[in-house]
């Protein structure tokens, strides 16, 4: 395929919007040409938007259930959005991908990581970014910036949990060369200068 696929990763208020508003304004000012697609998950597409409402605000859903519903969204998302963008030439960003199940459902929720990257690698017919983008904040941070909002299923979830899902994510960053991490404390203007570096760098 002949796009760029960007995906962008992080414990919940990590600031992964506010990063990927400035990066997708710098990279229309540098690659005017270039058609730009944006998507997240969970909740892209017409399905997975009733499978975003069902995942974040269901009261109680057991850990093989949330798994099977976040892969179901990701298999749409990558048929309808992320491999028709990608066939088409554009550089796609993505607001989670793989390693958010990585790091919540086998870290976090503690599946079993083999059958997960499997059941994952079904759900996506082997559709790898070719950056990821990790944005890393204390759990402290992170639930800091939580007060005042109104939590979701997961946002609800105790430090310990993000503790767990937060170390998931930096093993997946020492495992894996695609993924770059950031220390998402940093001024937000010099971390989008240190991020655009690194997208540059995988731009064809
Ligand atoms: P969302 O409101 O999109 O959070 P954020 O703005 O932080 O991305 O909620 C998505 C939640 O779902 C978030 O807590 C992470 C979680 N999640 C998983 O547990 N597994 C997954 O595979 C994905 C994609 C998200």
């Amino acid at each position: 395929m002949s796009g760029v696929f960007i995906t962008f990763e992080g414990i919940d208020q990590a600031g992964k919007s506010t990063q990927i508003e400035k990066l997708v304004k710098r990279l229309k000012k540098e690659y005017p040409d270039r058609e730009i697609v944006q998507s997240f998950e969970p909740g892209a597409t017409e399905l997975g938007a009733k499978l975003r409402n069902i995942i974040l605000h269901e009261d109680a859903i057991s850990a093989h259930a949330e798994l099977l519903l976040y892969l179901a969204d990701r298999a749409e998302n990558v048929n309808k959005v992320l491999v028709p963008a990608l066939s088409r030439g554009c550089i796609v960003i993505s607001d989670r991908y793989i390693d958010s199940t990585v790091a919540y459902q086998c870290s976090g929720r503690v599946l079993d990581r083999s059958t997960v990257l499997t059941m994952t690698n079904f759900a996506t017919s082997g559709l790898l970014p070719d950056l990821t983008i990790l944005l890393d904040i204390t759990v402290e941070e992170s639930k800091k910036r939580l007060l005042g909002l109104n939590a979701d299923r997961l946002e609800q979830e105790n430090n310990e949990f993000f503790e767990q899902v937060r170390s998931g994510y930096l093993k997946i960053a020492h495992d894996e060369k695609r993924v770059h991490v950031f220390d998402a404390m940093a001024d937000i203007d010099k971390l989008s200068e240190d991020i655009y570096e690194v997208v540059s760098s995988v731009m064809v």
